[in-house]
Formats: structure tokens, C-alpha cells, sequence
């Protein structure tokens, strides 16, 4: 195993999207030594709202002379931004890190990139913002750091990393069996998946030709705070509360494995401290569950918590599939690696999250309806009918 490495100024890439923002929170609260750069452009999916209290408390505006979060608004496809935050000259020209954090805002000593187009239905209804982001995207960033990094020359606690966040839906679907490991093939259904599979050879090929020390991570579902309400767990609580119709999509008996996100920020933050470049893990929740359990014991969770006399399981009604064919059976991931090498656990167990985040979607009801724009809405109508 690698000596702990200690990246310092990481440019995470799709921070103000759902798992990119619990991961810059819980890296900020857990690793002293990180000044987070967060590049996003902010699509419908991306919002500042996510990442409020980082803002004040570790952002520019928090009074603190030395800063540690930056938040830049921008494409990864967009060679020349990304060229000038690798390069240093994005901060210079701006006057940022100057008499603040020293020589130490000049460019990024790691990467972690989650910027995607991320919803499944969405590529099915259009695939080019998906082929854009995802494999354009990454091979930018990719470009980016093999012209910075090759002339550097650290040691190997300094090493730079290009973490790349990838998912279990390259590898395909299950039958009622099985698992994947890191060396199943690849073989991704829709065009999502079909992007990120591209995505992830691109990194690998990187690494065969360019030795640029880029690992990936291949997670299966997440569900928490801050997820926008288009996914199945937050979309069928916010109906639920709002007295909607909670969709399933077929006979509801897709198994989905899931991971609370905080368990995957910190698999993140292993990774990207202590794994070996050129490596591919996998992060499961070890929560297998039916698609339609799951929308039953949010029914349930919301009923015990609110205690309002509704009855949400009656609002469940079973749809046409918009995902036909391309719609996987089942996900599940074999994570033996990543336990044995790095050490990381899921903590989670499935009811106790799903718990925490019911209540945390009650608290925060005002967060649904700002992150919510019209476009999301246009979406909803077209797919919902
Ligand atoms: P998300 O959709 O919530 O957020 C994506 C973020 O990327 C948004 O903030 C968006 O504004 C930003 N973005 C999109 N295009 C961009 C571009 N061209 N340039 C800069 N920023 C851009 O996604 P998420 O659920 O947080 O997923 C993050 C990553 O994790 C993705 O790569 C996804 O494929 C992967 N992943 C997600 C899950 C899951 O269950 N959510 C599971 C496995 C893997
Ligand atoms: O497995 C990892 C992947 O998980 C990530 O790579 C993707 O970015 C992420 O979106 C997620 O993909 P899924 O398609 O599995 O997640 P989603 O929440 O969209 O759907 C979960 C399951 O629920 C799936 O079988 C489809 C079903 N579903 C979904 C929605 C939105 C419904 O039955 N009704 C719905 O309204």
C-alpha cells in the first residue's frame, strides 16, 4: 500500500451536485490539510443551496484569511478554464492565494472528478449532454493534468491523484445472482452507462500510455441529503409529502444495492489518500433491496414520522417502464478489494439511513422547492405524463 498521501488543494469537479457537496463538507470537517476547489456549471442538478454552510464556514466570505473552499462556475469540457486552474493563472488573475494561502493556491495536487450528466431517463431522451460532460468532459480534465503534472516532480506522499467517479451500471445488469467484481467486463445498457464505461477506458488508457496516476471508483446507488428529487428515494418522499403519485416504474421488482453517500465520501477519501494509481474499486451499500420495498418502507418511515393520518402507501401506482430494455434487473457489487486494501466498511444499514434522510427531506422542505427550477418541472411532466 501507498504511504498516506496528502493532497492539499484538490479540485473537485460536479461539487455543487448531490454526492460531490456531502463530499466536499465531509472533507473539509476531516482532512485539516484540504482546500477544496469546486468547478461546476451548475446544470439543473448542480446548485449552490448544497453547499451553504461550507460556504460561510471554510468559502471566501467566511472572514477566514486563509480559505479553504473556492468555488469556480464552469465547464470540464471548457479547455482553456481548465487549462488556466491546472496551469495556476485562473487564481493569479483573480488575486486569490495571494497573502492568503501563499504559494499554496497555485494548482491543484489532486482531482477528483464527479461532473456527469447523471440521470438515467435523461439519456434516454437525449444523449449528447451525456456523451459531452461525461466523455468529453473527463477527457479534458484527463488532457489538463497529463500537460501539468508530467513536469512535476514530488515525492510520493505528494504525489497528484485523478480520483475518477465512476458507477456499477458500466458493468450491466444481474440476474438473480451474482456480483460484480473490478474485472467483470464492461457492459453498460444505456447511454448513461455507455458514457461512463467510455469515461472510464479513457482513464484507463491514461494510465497504460501516460502513467498519469488516475484511479477510479465504481459505486452503486447512493441516497441521502442534498439529492435532487429526479432519483427514486428523494423523488418518491417528495411526492409522498406533497400527497403524489409515488411512480414505480414496471412491477416494481428491480433491485437496486444501496449506499448511504456519506459511506461513499469517505471510501472517496481513502481512495484518494491511500490507493494505488492505475486501480479500480468498487463501493457497495450491501443493501439489496426490490424497488418496490424500497418506496413501501419510505411509505412506511413517512407514516411513523409525521403521524399526520396519511396514508402514503395508497399513492403507489405501477407505470409503463420509460426505460424498456435498457432498464437494468439488478446491481450488486462484490467489494471484497476495497475492504481488504483500504480497510472501508459500509456503516450504514439501509432502514437507519433511509430514516435519516426521510427526516432530513422534512427538515428541509424549503431546499426541494429552491433546488426545483422550471426546467426540472418541464422533465417531470414529460416523463410522469
Ligand atoms: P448530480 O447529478 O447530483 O450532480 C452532478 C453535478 O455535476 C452537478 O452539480 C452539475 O452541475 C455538475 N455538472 C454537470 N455537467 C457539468 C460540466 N460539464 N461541467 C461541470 N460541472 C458539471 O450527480 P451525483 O449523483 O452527485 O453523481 C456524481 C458522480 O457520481 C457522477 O459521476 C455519477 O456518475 C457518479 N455516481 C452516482 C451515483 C448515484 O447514485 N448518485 C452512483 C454511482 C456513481
Ligand atoms: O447504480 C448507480 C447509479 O444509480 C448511478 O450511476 C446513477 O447516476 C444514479 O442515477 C442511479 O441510477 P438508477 O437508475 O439506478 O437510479 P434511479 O434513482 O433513477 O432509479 C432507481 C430504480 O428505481 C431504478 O430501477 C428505476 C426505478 N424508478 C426510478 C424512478 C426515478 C422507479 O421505479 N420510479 C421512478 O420514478
Amino acid at each position: 500500500m501507498n504511504k498516506d498521501l496528502k493532497p492539499k488543494i484538490v479540485l473537485v469537479t460536479g461539487g455543487a451536485g448531490f454526492i460531490g457537496s456531502n463530499f466536499i463538507r465531509y472533507e473539509l470537517k476531516n482532512n485539516k490539510n484540504a482546500v477544496i476547489i469546486n468547478l461546476d456549471k451548475l446544470t439543473y442538478a448542480g446548485n449552490l443551496q448544497n453547499l451553504k454552510d461550507v460556504e460561510k464556514e471554510y468559502g471566501l466570505s467566511s472572514g477566514d484569511e486563509n480559505p479553504r473552499y473556492f468555488f469556480i462556475k464552469g465547464d470540464i469540457c471548457d479547455r482553456n478554464l481548465v487549462k488556466s486552474i491546472f496551469s495556476g493563472k485562473y487564481f493569479k488573475k483573480k488575486g486569490i492565494g495571494r497573502g492568503t494561502h501563499d504559494s499554496r493556491l497555485t494548482t491543484p495536487d489532486a482531482v477528483i472528478n464527479f461532473a456527469a450528466e447523471t440521470h438515467v431517463d435523461r439519456s434516454i431522451l437525449s444523449s449528447e449532454p451525456f456523451i459531452d460532460t461525461n466523455i468529453k468532459g473527463t477527457q479534458t480534465l484527463l488532457e489538463a493534468a497529463r500537460i501539468h503534472w508530467q513536469t512535476q516532480n514530488s515525492e510520493p506522499e505528494t504525489r497528484n491523484r485523478f480520483i475518477h467517479i465512476s458507477t456499477d451500471e458500466v458493468y450491466g445488469s444481474l440476474g438473480k445472482k451474482g456480483k460484480f467484481t473490478e474485472v467483470s467486463p464492461l457492459s453498460p445498457n444505456s447511454p448513461y452507462s455507455a458514457s461512463k464505461a467510455a469515461a472510464d477506458l479513457l482513464c484507463r488508457s491514461y494510465y497504460k500510455t501516460y502513467s498519469l496516476p488516475v484511479t477510479i471508483t465504481r459505486s452503486s446507488n447512493n441516497y441521502g441529503p442534498y439529492q435532487f428529487p429526479e432519483k427514486l428515494i428523494p423523488l418518491i418522499i417528495k411526492n409522498a409529502i406533497e400527497g403524489k403519485k409515488l411512480p414505480v416504474y414496471g412491477d416494481g421488482a428491480n433491485v437496486r444495492d444501496w449506499l448511504y453517500v456519506e459511506d461513499n465520501c469517505r471510501a472517496i477519501d481513502l481512495v484518494l489518500r491511500k490507493a494505488e494509481p492505475g486501480e479500480i474499486y468498487n463501493i457497495g451499500g450491501e443493501n439489496e433491496i426490490e424497488n418496490i420495498k424500497t418506496v413501501k418502507l419510505i411509505c412506511k418511515t413517512l407514516k411513523n414520522s409525521t403521524s399526520d393520518g396519511s396514508e402514503p402507501e395508497k399513492l403507489i401506482q405501477f407505470i409503463a417502464d420509460p426505460r424498456g430494455e435498457a432498464h437494468d434487473f439488478r446491481y450488486a457489487l462484490d467489494c471484497s478489494k476495497i475492504k481488504e486494501k483500504l480497510g472501508w466498511k459500509p456503516t450504514l444499514e439501509f432502514r437507519e439511513g433511509l430514516k435519516k434522510t426521510i427526516d432530513w427531506y422534512l427538515k428541509n422542505q424549503d431546499w426541494i422547492k429552491k433546488v426545483i427550477s422550471g426546467d426540472y418541472l418541464k422533465y417531470y411532466n414529460r416523463i410522469y405524463k
